[in-house]
């Protein structure tokens, strides 16, 4: 449950129709499933596999499990490696589920009744400008997360997310209806899953491939510490299998719901970052009761960003109260305190700070693309490596347990060879 709220967030409502929307659509779709299926779902289940074999904080977990078999305790530094990528990303996705925060009372406020798309589009734009709202709303956010961490709400946060999931499930499906009587809607449908191929980059295939990762939040350390706190009778094969699954399926509804209303409004699809916050709010503007339904897309939006967000800051805490002994509620203010620091960075990137580039990159898309093309591919291919290749075969045979063994020779082979090889092929094309 806890593994669901973390991949279920704004990756899947925020991010995925808006790369999809830069991309060109289908064809990058197409590659986007591919990507989970063959790569994302195998090093999902090895990294859940790791953490519950390990048993302790992400570092403690990585050492112990590589000299288990027999194999260097340095490997710890990849559970180090997924902690560093987790703050990073927090940083900046804080700032988003800002966003979301603010706009469940502007929702409910009926701004957007009777306004027109232009004028939504600005109202958001306004929004962006003001470093003061957002800084507000990203504090708000990260208060929230530091309470139920600090706290170890174990419990608290599954009894949300059985709420959750089903209720975002049941707004995106709300929304999709509506999109279904805009005269967009079959464009959209042929925007998502018409692939076209003629324009499709090397670059593409790498965002597709982070972002499959991201998604999952896979190569964060959130599944090692998750895998660390399951159950030993859990079988780590379907519980992945559902994790992708569920996953996968929210970010289609939310594309469905999406670009029809992109279309119907002759909005573009590549705005970039602010596209749900400037297509659903006309949606929630003109459809009966669209206050309320809008409020609350944004509310269980909230909520499952939290659900991500929990799962990126406990490594972190786990790790160090772990290493210096400290208790939990001063570990999780330190790690939170400093996160927020560093996204203060990222929202001051979408105003006063929006010119101030590095190779053409503002802050905030540095440390996107840090973490999404470099950090997260880097360490994917490292747990895959490691689970394929280190771990002795019996260690993983045994950790994963599957009924099958055709099951988990296909594991084996998509770990040993196609996840790494293919994030070795699409980095490398890309240096070239
Ligand atoms: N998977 C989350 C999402 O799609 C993001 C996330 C990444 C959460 C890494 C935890 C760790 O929004």
């Amino acid at each position: 449950m806890a593994a669901t709220g973390s991949a279920v967030g704004l990756g899947n409502i925020w991010k995925f129709p808006y790369v999809a929307g830069e991309n060109g659509g289908g064809a990058f779709v197409l590659v986007y499933l591919g990507c989970v299926a063959l790569i994302g779902l195998p090093v999902l289940m090895a990294e859940i596999m790791l953490g519950r074999r390990g048993g302790r904080s992400p570092v403690n977990s990585m050492a112990r499990v590589a000299v288990e078999s027999g194999r260097s305790e340095r490997w710890f530094l990849l559970g180090l490696l997924g902690i560093i990528t987790s703050f990073f990303l927090l940083s900046f996705y804080s700032v988003i589920a800002g966003w979301s925060a603010a706009y469940i009372f502007q929702t409910a406020s009926g701004a957007f009744r009777d306004i027109s798309a232009l004028q939504i589009v600005e109202l958001f734009d306004d929004f962006l400008a003001s470093p003061w709202r957002l800084t507000f709303w990203h504090s708000v956010f990260m208060l929230i997360t530091i309470t139920v961490v600090s706290f170890g709400l174990h419990r608290g946060l599954e009894r949300t997310i059985r709420v959750l999931v089903p209720g975002l499930f049941l707004i995106l499906i709300i929304l999709v209806l509506y999109s279904a009587s805009t005269p967009g809607f079959m464009e959209g449908v042929r925007f998502l899953f018409k692939p076209d191929f003629s324009e499709f980059s090397g670059q593409a295939f790498l965002v597709a491939l982070g972002h499959a990762f991201f998604t999952l939040s896979v190569a964060t350390a959130s599944m090692l510490i998750y895998g660390a706190y399951l159950q030993r009778s859990a079988s780590i094969a379907s519980t992945s299998v559902t994790i992708a699954f569920l996953d996968t399926l929210s970010a289609i509804l939310a594309g469905l719901a999406i670009f029809p209303i992109v279309f119907t409004y002759a909005l573009v699809p590549d705005v970039g970052p602010t596209l749900v916050f400037k297509s659903l709010p006309i949606a929630f503007g003109a459809m009966p009761g669209g206050s309320f339904f809008g409020s609350l897309f944004f509310l269980l939006l909230l909520f499952a960003a939290l659900g991500s967000s929990i799962s990126m800051v406990e490594p972190m805490v786990a790790w160090i109260t772990e290493r210096w002994k400290i208790s939990r509620p001063k570990a999780t203010w330190l790690t939170g305190g400093l996160i927020w620091l560093f996204g203060v960075g990222s929202l001051l990137s979408f105003n006063i700070w929006q010119e101030k580039r590095l190779l053409g990159w503002n802050y905030y898309e540095i440390v996107d693309a840090l973490v999404s093309l470099l950090l997260l591919p880097l360490g994917a291919l490292l747990l895959a490596v490691f689970a394929g290749w280190f771990m002795t075969r019996q260690a993983s045979e045994d950790e994963l347990a599957m009924p099958n063994k055709r099951l988990y020779q296909s594991w084996r082979f998509l770990v040993r060879y196609v996840a790494p090889l293919a994030v070795l092929v699409i980095v490398i094309s890309l240096l070239r």
